[in-house]
């Protein structure tokens, strides 16, 4: 493809307004900008702005403007869904709020953190545990992941069932509106009814309205006893028998309940260093139960060790093992987290990130199992994920020795297949992962009518000239 034109003198005023540190134009810099960590896209672009501040990031927007020149908003980059990257034209602007990493405020008493958007989570976390507090969000990606992308796409991750998705854990936001206005709103008010709640519109609108540039964020008391379990289970249903039993012992304990199939267990068995069988047999299907109270004397390892005794009486528990240590539990955690890793050193991978009401969660996983090895012979369905609040990562591996491309060719069958029993189970064809530029295609089919119209209309009256991350959420 020839080269874009770059608007005339646009790439002298923004070294001027960001000066050398503020602007990558060097195509050695700006390449890994352009593709996601999937490599579903690779993108091109003018060059890769890197304002300092909310001021900055104003001031480009407003030469955007002037100037008709396509934003893509960029933070850890680490979409699932091609959020992150310019599409090929090379007209974009890719605009990276990484410098923007300034945690303002961290107030135990209101029990909040007023965070910029390029902070990285795991920073975040640390922030709060240094205030003697817990920022709950926690997802595979959190070393790279951004605040600003966090809420942008509305990511839910490990403790969704505890304490709800990013939406549910942001109280105000400061946001750089497509005409380049700043909107202050980091108010930390836990009562605020004043006319529409602008700030939820931008959560999960994925840069499209507007640029989250900071974002007021609830913490909450710090866990001080806590106790981890790997369970081998029967099968689907008793997954959410256990789950069931520990929350009617103690609902607020149950930070993170998370499903794995025997073959996503046997991936990370395979491929990732350090990690064995983690039970003296394999089984068809595991949880992992992470329970976490800021009560010192919770007693969740007797709690834990008393509900394994009387599952495992009926038939509902196999096997387990309770972490003795902090250091084994976080080697437990490891075989969850790096089941993406793992599936992408098998080989070539589908990934379904749906969402079905909890209790449907077992019929959904059999019959998109069961379909999807019909639809591709040979292929392994890695079903894995969030069980506790429904979603399940409804991954598909490839046939062994078959050829990634020919297999990936069947993406979209393989995502139809799946989308088609989610529909017919009341699910989502997107839980926590968005739309990016992957799924636009489905927002007519899923979201058609008058919610995706109304959502046209928003984005016509925020963003009139379409030049916020255009070809992401909407079709
Ligand atoms: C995870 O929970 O590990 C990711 O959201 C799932 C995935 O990579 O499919
Ligand atoms: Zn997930």
């Amino acid at each position: 493809m020839p080269d874009a034109p770059t608007p005339a003198g646009l790439l002298d005023r923004l070294h001027a307004l960001l000066g050398p540190r503020g602007l990558l134009t060097d195509p050695a810099d700006i390449a890994p900008h352009l593709s996601d960590w999937r490599a579903l896209y690779q993108g091109r672009a003018l060059a890769v702005a890197r304002p300092a501040d909310t001021a900055e990031v104003a001031a480009v927007v407003r030469l955007a403007q002037e100037t008709g020149t396509p934003i893509t908003v960029q933070g850890g980059n680490t979409s699932m869904v091609g959020g992150a990257v310019p599409d090929e034209s090379g007209r974009h602007l890719v605009l990276s709020l990484a410098r923007l990493n300034r945690i303002r405020d961290c107030d135990p008493v209101d029990m909040t953190m007023t965070a910029e958007a390029g902070v990285v989570l795991k920073t975040a976390q640390n922030a709060a545990q240094e205030a003697g507090c817990l920022f709950p969000l926690s997802l595979g990606a959190e070393g790279t992941a951004t605040i600003g992308g966090v809420l942008s796409t509305n990511a839910g991750g490990n403790t969704t069932v505890r304490y709800g998705n990013a939406r549910e854990l942001m109280l105000g936001l400061e946001v750089v509106l497509p005409d380049g206005q700043i909107w202050n709103g980091l108010r930390r008010l836990r009562k605020d009814n004043t006319g529409y709640a602008l700030r939820h519109l931008f959560v999960g609108a994925e840069g499209t309205l507007g640029i989250v540039t900071a974002a007021v964020l609830r913490m909450f008391p710090r866990p001080r006893d806590t106790a981890l379990a790997l369970c081998a289970v029967a099968d689907e249903e008793a997954a959410l028998g256990l789950f069931r039993r520990f929350r009617d012992r103690d609902d607020s304990a149950v930070r993170a309940f998370e499903y794995m199939s025997g073959s996503g267990v046997d991936f990370c068995v395979k491929h990732i260093e350090g990690i064995a069988q983690p039970l003296s047999d394999r089984a068809a299907h595991y949880v992992l139960v992470d329970l976490a109270s800021p009560r010192p004397d919770a007693g969740l390892r007797d709690m834990a060790e008393a509900v394994l005794a009387e599952a495992m009486e009926e038939g509902i528990v196999l096997d387990a093992v309770l972490a003795e240590s902090e250091a084994q539990a976080q080697k437990l955690w490891r075989i969850r987290e790096e089941h993406p890793e793992a599936q992408k050193r098998e080989g070539a991978s589908v990934k379904n990130d749906v969402s079905v009401p909890v209790s449907k969660v077992p019929e959904m996983i059999r019959r998109c199992s069961a379909a999807l090895v019909e639809l591709i012979p040979g292929s392994r369905p890695v079903p894995f994920g969030h069980i506790g609040d429904g979603n399940i990562h409804m991954n598909l591996e490839q046939p062994p020795g078959m050829d990634p491309a020919v297999f990936l060719a069947r993406s979209h069958d393989i995502m139809d297949c799946v989308n088609a029993i989610v529909r017919d189970l009341d699910g989502s064809f997107s839980a926590e992962h968005g739309i990016g530029r992957l799924k636009t295609d489905m927002m007519e089919e899923w979201r058609g009518g008058a919610e995706l119209d109304a959502m046209k209309r928003i984005k016509a009256a925020l963003d009139p000239a379409g030049l916020m991350n255009p070809g992401k959420v909407l079709p």
